[in-house]
């Protein structure tokens, strides 16, 4: 039913929902959901934490280039990237031509608050730059174009739940295949 479109990538900084609106949106439109950094974890059989602390960044970065490259053969999936995927160009040429993207985006201090609420989330996340609220303000200042760059559709979190947001990017995602069909 939905055409070429087999494939929906939710981006976004961390703490902008996409593990979260994956989950809903998945089922409405038929498709399974995925996880790049739980793939990308299984795969390598450690924490992102633990890549990042014993090769570095630039050691992860290559793992999640790798992990995108395979999901985009897999169909029929809603995959919620990394909030960095966006930062090598061959990912975000990648995301534009293997499926439709959805940026999440939410301000710095909606942000901020969900990802202190998120404890064991945090676990995960490490420390990209100076950490804390300097950080988000840095990182989404840097990476914002990045997101507009490759999104097909953007939606704001901020003042919506997860299932009006799901519901809100499955409408997108029908019209857009319609118009493609
Ligand atoms: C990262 C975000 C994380 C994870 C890694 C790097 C980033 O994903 O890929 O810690 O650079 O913003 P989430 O956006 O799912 O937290």
């Amino acid at each position: 039913m939905l055409g070429s479109h087999e494939r929906v990538f939710l981006i976004g900084y961390r703490g902008a929902g996409k593990s979260s609106v994956a989950q809903l949106l998945a089922p409405r439109l038929g498709w399974l959901w995925l996880d790049a950094d739980e793939v990308l974890e299984k795969r390598f059989g450690r924490s992102i934490a633990r890549i990042f602390t014993e090769e570095g960044e630039n050691g992860f970065r290559e793992k999640e280039s790798l992990i995108l490259g395979e999901l985009c053969c897999l169909s029929r999936r809603v995959i919620a990237t990394g909030g960095g995927v966006v930062l090598r160009d061959e990912n975000r040429r990648r995301l534009q031509t293997c499926g439709l993207v959805v940026w999440l985006t939410a301000d710095a201090d909606t942000i901020a608050a969900r990802l202190h609420k998120d404890a064991a989330a945090c676990e995960r996340r490490p420390q990209l730059t100076v950490g804390g609220r300097a950080e988000i303000d840095e990182l989404l200042g840097r990476r914002e174009p990045l997101y507009r760059a490759c999104a097909d559709f953007t939606i704001d979190t901020t003042r919506h739940s997860i299932e009006e947001i799901a519901e809100q990017v499955e409408r997108w995602v029908r019209e857009a295949a319609a118009k493609t069909a």
